[in-house]
């Protein structure tokens, strides 16, 4: 007998444990863990056992138990056969959930393992075995099943006594022992990692029972057969019942899609929209974490809103003012204006690559931002809201400037580090005030500044935080502002609001137009929000129809938390004070942060993956939002880890979601020459449409509330749905059997074909080429990139579909071990 099996497979640890117990010695063939070894077979299975020849077992458990019957050993009790069953059903499924990411360096959440290994635990008792104090194939399969938890943590037991004490001993066990030796060729649970990630996600959905397919047997016996298992009590008879309707006759009334034409401007008779992005600072290249944080986010919302014919406008643009141009300009020898060219060239390249679809993307060094920023200073001049001070700060006499936090170095006064920064030092960790350094240096010339006052102009946010108070009352309640923004918020004005100053001594800005103050600029943060307004004034000359309109528009920002004090208290203070009635953000999204594998993401010391590397890696940029999208720190901070978007590419796209959409397609294509087929709808289907429209709507109200990652979950339930309808009807055999079932075969796929159709349109926001490339493939209209809410058939009987291929390929382990390396940072 011949054991064929990839290396380090747990679950050919099960039958060498067995072989060991019956004194058989197996032949073992190490194989590629893709390795297709049953000729008759299509995916690949491992292990497998070849009896004889041609003559194979592909069940761990039944190979388990064959080679103990073979010396007798196989105990008939019913019990064992129960607890096989729970292991490679229940167990398996929760296993496989898990394991691939506590193995891929994720965070791996055992909770719903835990009941599992209670279960066990309580049934086990004090006994030595699982069942009747015999050893049996129960324990074979158990112990191997729960020894990659082992191998990854010794203490994974600790609190289920019963457990630990059984899987020590057996543990003990010469079989046991020598043979998770040979599995792991002593290197422990390394060993195991590339067979776990390799292996195919157990289906966690509740299995119906196979359908019969029985020659002569009526529909609706099958119907009975199957129905209740699927979608068990979830759907009333009524709910079914409207999804159907809906489904057959809601193409009549779905609205088409509205034209986006330019310039775009607000509408009475339309949902009206507005959408900005935290405008990246253009000094740097952006990292993923920038870019999920903001533009994409903003991205995927305003394509939502798009394909529900709202009249939406999506602004963005590189913010260009302030120290750091300045810094970076005197670090490569060019101009601030210079620096700007360069480097808004390479964000708007890489947006592009992403697939950003903004409105206009602009740039705040224009005549209008000098325009605008000058006009709101004259509002609140004019309104007194300004007060003026002294400021003391570092100058630089030789330079002849006075010296912004980052450009001063010195000893820090706190723990005398000699190299501390303007405003931090790196050392303790503890901010610091660039007056207060010891022996402070002039970064540029390596000159001792002096203290200097100079005459600044303040914003004073006290005498405005009643009006302001009064605003964030009502945008927080009526709009979708994320927790970590009100919290961020309240927390601010709870520490109480200090007059800020809005005037900086630098020559790289919008001038202050106030005498005596016309040699300085605005500072950053008063001048960079405003760039939204400006923007928006470069793509239309009513820009004002927009941002003077809070009756009519709804604004929606997107940023990164660090962003939101500026969004919520200061650029809001600044419309409230100006004296005229601003359109004020409504909702306020803000994200966690994105790390990178175990660190954060870090330009200087090349930690991560940057903008630009994304599109050298040779993914495509859909590939990309997906995975991004997945991981989006949403409610709390995330980690971009190369295994799981490997396991996340292949398991979720590959055999998910493409998987479906190919399946349906191709068998559409090889047995009814690619004609959508009449639908006779039975109630097995109608449960789907059902279930589907669930989905579907859940999906909708999630993204009105602009829960991007949780809505991206709902689309990828949909094809795991389909699978499970495919799977359950099994087309593949109906098609070779009575002129009816071949009838019941070309209603299950074209009604799949009509789901792939839904799904083309929900993955729009999230992947805009596989959307269109799905479209192609079904030669949809581009009609049905409307999203009601109702999930209605597109497709109607007769329709022609064009030519399938495979969507997603995929990502090989080697790939990303490379790419992981390539920018894992310089070691030192
Ligand atoms: C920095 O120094 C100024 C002037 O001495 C003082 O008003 C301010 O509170 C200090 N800031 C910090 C963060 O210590
Ligand atoms: C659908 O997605 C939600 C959210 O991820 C999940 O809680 C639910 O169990 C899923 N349903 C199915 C049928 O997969
Ligand atoms: C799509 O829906 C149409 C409309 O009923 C239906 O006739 C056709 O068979 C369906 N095709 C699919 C693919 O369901
Ligand atoms: C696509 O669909 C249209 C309309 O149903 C049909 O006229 C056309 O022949 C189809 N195209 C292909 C390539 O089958
Ligand atoms: C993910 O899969 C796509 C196709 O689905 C493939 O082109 C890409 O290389 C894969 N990427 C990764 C990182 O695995």
């Amino acid at each position: 007998m011949k054991l064929f099996t990839d290396k380090g497979n747990q679950h050919s640890l099960k039958i060498l444990v067995a072989a060991e117990l019956a004194g058989i010695s197996l032949e073992i063939e190490h194989v590629d863990s893709a390795a297709i070894v049953v000729p008759f077979l299509k995916r690949n299975v491992l292990p497998v056992l070849e009896v004889e020849t041609n003559e194979y077992l592909f069940s761990a458990n039944a190979i388990t138990r064959y080679i103990l019957a073979t010396v007798g050993k196989d105990s008939e009790d019913i019990t064992v056969s129960t607890w096989l069953e729970w292991e490679s059903t229940d167990l398996q499924a929760a296993l496989s959930s898990y394991l691939p990411v506590l193995y891929g360096g994720g965070k791996a959440d055992s909770q719903k393992l835990q009941p599992h290994l209670s279960k066990l635990d309580n049934s086990l008792g004090g006994a030595q075995f699982i069942v009747q104090d015999q050893l049996s194939a129960a324990d074979v399969c158990l112990f191997a099943a729960l020894y990659p938890l082992y191998a990854n943590s010794k203490s994974c037991f600790e609190n289920f006594s019963n457990l630990n004490a059984w899987f020590t001993k057996l543990h003990a066990e010469p079989p046991f022992g020598a043979s998770v030796a040979k599995v792991t060729e002593g290197k422990g649970s390394s060993s195991l990692k590339a067979s776990i990630l390799a292996q195919p996600l157990v289906n966690t959905l509740p299995v119906a029972r196979s359908v019969s397919n029985e020659k002569g047997k009526s529909s609706k016996d099958k119907e009975n057969s199957t129905t209740e298992e699927v979608v068990a009590k979830e759907f009333s008879l009524e709910e079914v019942r409207a999804a159907k309707e809906t489904f057959l006759t809601g193409k009549k009334v779905a609205p088409k899609p509205v034209q986006r034409n330019h310039p775009l401007l607000p509408r009475k008779d339309a949902k009206n929209v507005l959408i900005t992005s935290a405008l990246p600072y253009v000094n740097n290249i952006p990292h993923l974490g920038n870019i999920v944080g903001c533009v994409l986010s903003a991205d995927v919302f305003s394509r939502f809103c798009r394909i529900r014919n709202y009249n939406v406008l999506y602004i963005c643009g590189t913010d260009e003012y302030g120290t750091a141009t300045e810094t970076k300009a005197l670090e490569e020898g060019l101009t601030p204006q210079q620096i700007c060219d360069k480097y808004f060239k390479l964000h708007d390249h890489v947006y592009r690559w992403f697939n950003i679809d903004c409105d206009h993307f602009g740039r705040t060094t224009t005549p209008q931002q000098t325009k605008i920023a000058q006009d709101i200073f004259w509002g609140l001049h004019k309104e007194k809201h300004l007060l003026e001070q002294k400021v003391e700060q570092l100058k630089c006499e030789d330079c002849d400037r006075f010296l912004a936090d980052r450009f001063v170095e010195g000893t820090c006064p706190l723990c005398n580090y000699d190299d501390a920064r303007g405003d931090q030092c790196d050392k303790c960790g503890k901010l610091i005030n660039a007056t207060d350094l010891k022996n402070p240096r002039c970064k540029i010339c390596n000159r001792t500044p002096v203290v200097k006052s100079s005459d600044h102009l303040f914003l004073d946010l006290p005498r405005l935080e009643s009006r302001l108070q009064s605003f964030l009352d009502k945008s927080t309640t009526e709009g979708d502002w994320t927790s970590n923004a009100k919290m961020i918020t309240s927390s601010w004005i709870r520490d109480g609001l200090k007059p800020r100053c809005i005037t900086r001594d630098l020559k790289w800005g919008t001038p202050v137009p106030l005498e005596p103050y016309t040699d300085k600029v605005f500072y950053v943060w008063f001048d960079a929000p405003i760039g939204y307004p400006s923007i928006t004034a470069n793509y239309t000359p009513d820009w004002e129809k927009w941002w003077k309109n809070p009756d009519e528009v709804q604004l929606y920002q997107f940023m990164a938390k660090d962003n939101v004090p500026f969004h919520s208290v200061v650029f809001p203070c600044s419309l409230l004070g100006c004296g005229e009635k601003w359109t004020l953000v409504n909702h306020l999204i803000a994200t966690e942060y994105l790390n990178y594998e175990d660190s954060k993401f870090s330009k200087s010391r090349g930690v991560g993956v940057f903008g630009n590397h994304a599109e050298q890696t040779g993914i495509p940029a859909d590939i990309w939002r997906f995975y991004l999208l997945f991981i989006r720190p949403e409610s709390q901070d995330s980690y971009f880890n190369w295994d799981d978007f490997v396991l996340k590419n292949n398991s979720e796209l590959l055999n998910n979601l493409g998987n479906f959409i190919n399946r349906g397609l191709m068998f559409l294509e090889k047995n009814f020459g690619g004609l959508v087929q009449e639908l006779k709808l039975e109630q097995l289907d109608c449960q789907l449409l059902a279930a589907v429209s669930q989905e579907l709507k859940q999906y909708v109200s999630l993204l009105e509330k602009v829960r991007i990652k949780e809505a991206l979950r709902h689309v990828l339930n949909i094809s795991r749905l389909g699978n499970q309808h495919i799977q359950v009807t099994q087309p593949w055999v109906l098609v070779k059997g009575s002129p009816e079932e071949k009838s019941r075969a070309g209603t299950v796929t074209s009604l799949c074909v009509n789901i792939s159709c839904l799904l083309s349109v929900m993955l729009h926001p999230y992947m805009p080429d596989t959307s269109k490339t799905i479209q192609e493939q079904l030669n949809a209209s581009a009609d049905v990139n409307v999203l009601t809410g109702d999930f209605v058939c597109y497709l109607e009987p007769g329709h022609k579909i064009g030519t399938p291929k495979p969507l997603f390929a995929k990502i090989e382990q080697a790939q990303a071990d490379q790419l992981r390396n390539q920018y894992a940072g310089k070691n030192d």
